[in-house]
């Protein structure tokens, strides 16, 4: 398993709802996790993997204390609250590294590897890699809230990927 880098189509695609939780999808998400880890990232969506269904994992323990790997299906964002100025990346835009500003607390709805339904409130880091992953399940990049003459530089650098 390799991680899509920006260029691939299949990162501007919106994934799909994950209807069935079998064995196939706790060995996906461990799949993921491990290929995270691998690569030094605090998030993963599948689709970075190629696969166009609504799973990702965090794990922001590199950055904030008291967390550790998680899965998330079907996440939904239900509400957000204030707002934070963060530096992101993204293991598909290597060499890239922005300030984004997003809400700095959000409600969100997602299922579990198992399939049983949650509903939790996140704020700082977890607030923000959520984002980001729930972004690309529906085929956004965080680049994609940079001023246009930024977005340029970066499109330029990716122009032949
Ligand atoms: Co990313």
């Amino acid at each position: 398993m390799k991680i899509r880098v920006m260029g691939d189509n299949v990162l501007r695609q919106k994934a799909t709802e994950i209807q069935t939780f079998d064995e196939k999808l706790k060995n996906l998400s461990k799949e993921m996790i491990d290929l995270m880890h691998n690569s030094e990232g605090i998030g993963l969506a599948a689709p970075q993997e190629g696969l166009t269904i609504r799973m990702l994992v965090t794990d922001i323990s590199p950055v904030e204390k008291g967390y550790s790997e998680m899965a998330f299906v079907n996440p939904v964002i239900l509400e957000t609250w204030g707002e934070s100025i963060l530096e992101e990346g993204c293991l598909s835009i290597p060499g890239i590294r922005e300030e984004v500003e997003r809400p700095e607390e959000i409600l969100i709805k997602y299922q579990t590897i198992d399939g049983e339904e949650k509903t939790e409130k996140f704020s700082g880091w977890m607030a923000r890699v959520l984002q980001h992953e729930v972004d690309h399940l529906e085929g956004v990049l965080f680049v994609d809230y940079l001023s246009p003459v930024k977005q340029k530089l970066v499109m330029n650098q990716y122009s032949n990927a």
